[in-house]
């Protein structure tokens, strides 16, 4: 099971034939009107350099809730991709050269627009990924936070003076922007994600090539009109924030270019490995932000009427479509029995509210594509296969669109292969523990290392969770979901989820060269160390 075949990150759907001149899309429905407010028509220019012109082969976006096409985008050539490399490596010169601050002034700017267009956007990305619209909303809500973070940052980019050990010296540390930088995005957080990196990149003073998930296209046109705006309004480059919507070739293109400072890429660990080295090979940096197999440990002594309103978001909410999804649940061997039944009972009642991820009644929505119901029913059959137990659900729902039921599986050993393997769909497998240092064996002897939870009621067991032999994940957490991060800390994962952390925290760090600055004003050459060269 891979999470390629889930996230299609670098996969590419074309279509080469024109449609049929009387084919009908979601666009045309008035439904649908809110993708007309943001812009869209039936067939979008899907790059942007300053100005928006497209060569490459034409993409359909399907909504995975029914399975249509809501609209067509034009996908980058690789002539368009050396237009937007070369027209944002250009307009970094200027933009660099603006204060900070009034860098942040655009981004507060950004911020407002998207406030704006809140509601169609979070329908679009509601139609288009297939989240349901309060996640959908959030999940703009959370770029809006970033460009606030980042105003607030064009304020406060420091720099640190140090002491000198040579009398009449001084020591700083001075920050400068990389350049231009290529972000490439999935299809599961196609706004968040890239406002994580755009935000703060361009507070730093970078400019950016987006090469967004070629099956949310529509969202990616969309973001990038409402950033246009902004951006004209403030007579600045549109290159500073260019789009190269297009698959694999595009994304090869962008992670080779020297022009790319920093490659910030989110998306499966197979990629993101070859992406990684790729990026070595020129000695650009890279932010990657790869698989996760993440884990609850609750604790003899939860709370388990917490555990099970967190644990039914972090298992089935996104249709178990983040990356911070929980994949496992480390159950005492005390309450193992009591959340497996009220899980169970949980899910059970969430069934009727799957569904079309636009409704105010759903709950949980489509997967995003035929891929990964596909994906899903091999790993339920290879649950089966291995003597796993289905506790609840494992079945496709019969209807139009893509929707599976959250499943429960119980039975299988801590470190059987397929409970080491994420599958991006909603699937926990439920494991007991006699003891937490055992859960938190079975939490770290996976081998990626993004997010992690533990429900206690204990202080000692807290500090030993966040100590040195607790967790070894990026992000862990107490008595709340592994999903769902604010964006004030700063997000990302250790062994193969990457090691990349963006957005909050010092994040800012990987979008800008640090310069060590000694400035002698002594009136005299003294060394360091105290050394004695020549006669002196
Ligand atoms: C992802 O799934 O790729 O913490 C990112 C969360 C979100 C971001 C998830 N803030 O679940």
């Amino acid at each position: 099971m891979s999470r390629i075949l889930c996230r299609g990150v670098l996969s590419l759907r074309v279509i080469s034939a024109p449609m049929a001149r009387n084919a009908s899309y979601l666009i045309e429905d008035p439904k649908y009107s809110f993708l007309r407010d943001l812009g869209l028509e039936k067939k979008n220019v899907g790059v942007f350099n300053g100005k928006w012109q497209a060569n490459g082969q034409v993409i359909q976006s399907f909504s995975p809730a029914n399975g249509k096409v809501i609209a067509e985008v034009q996908a980058a050539s690789p002539s368009d991709y050396e237009s937007c490399a070369a027209a944002a490596q250009e307009a970094w010169r200027e933009w660099a050269e603006l204060p900070a601050p009034t860098r942040g002034e655009v981004v507060r700017q950004i911020g407002d627009a998207l406030r704006e267009k809140l509601q169609p956007l979070g329908q679009l990305v509601s139609l288009e990924m297939g989240k349901i619209l309060p996640e959908a909303i959030g999940e703009v809500v959370e770029y809006i936070h970033v460009c606030d973070l980042a105003l607030g940052l064009s304020r406060s980019l420091p720099g640190t003076i140090l002491p000198s050990e040579r009398p009449g010296h001084v020591l700083i540390e001075k920050w400068n922007p990389l350049g231009a930088i290529g972000i490439i995005t999935a299809f599961n957080f196609p706004v968040a994600v890239f406002g994580w990196n755009s935000a703060i990149a361009m507070v730093c003073g970078d400019t950016s090539v987006w090469k967004p998930s070629d099956t949310t296209p529509l969202i990616a046109v969309a973001v990038t009109k409402i950033v246009e705006g902004v951006l004209v309004k403030n007579n600045i480059p549109g290159a500073v924030a260019s789009l190269c919507v297009g698959g694999k070739d595009v994304g090869q293109q962008l992670v080779k270019d020297p022009r790319m400072k920093l490659v910030s890429f989110t998306g499966s660990t197979a990629v993101g490995q070859q992406v990684g080295v790729e990026v070595q090979k020129r000695f650009g940096r890279h932010l990657l932000e790869l698989g996760g197999n993440n884990a609850i440990i609750v604790n003899e002594d939860a709370n388990l009427d917490l555990l099970l309103q967190a644990a039914l978001f972090a298992c089935a909410g996104t249709a178990g479509q983040r990356c911070t999804t929980t994949r496992r649940l480390l159950l005492h061997k005390k309450v193992y029995s009591e959340v497996v039944t009220r899980l169970t009972k949980a899910f059970a009642g969430v069934v009727s509210k799957i569904g079309d991820p636009l409704l105010p009644e759903t709950l949980i929505g489509p997967l995003h594509t035929p891929a990964a119901v596909e994906a899903y029913k091999k790993t339920v059959a290879e649950i089966v296969k291995a003597g796993g137990k289905i506790e609840f659900g494992g079945k496709v729902i019969e209807r139009e669109g893509y929707f599976v039921e959250p499943t429960i599986v119980t039975g299988l050993p801590h470190d059987h292969s397929l409970v080491h393997t994420e599958c991006f769909a909603p699937i926990v497998y439920c494991l007991e523990i006699p003891d937490l240092s055992t859960g938190i064996a079975y939490n770290n002897e996976v081998e990626q290392g993004l997010s992690s939870s533990l429900f206690t009621e204990s202080l000692a067991d807290i500090f030993k969770w966040i100590g040195p032999g607790g967790s070894d994940c990026g992000i862990v957490n107490v008595n709340i979901p592994t999903n769902g991060a604010e964006v004030g800390g700063a997000f990302g994962g250790e062994k193969r989820t990457g090691g990349g952390r963006e957005c909050g925290s010092d994040s800012w760090k990987g979008y800008m060269r640090r310069s060590t600055v000694t400035i002698n004003y002594s009136g005299a050459i003294k060394l360091a160390q105290n050394i004695q060269f020549g006669d002196q």
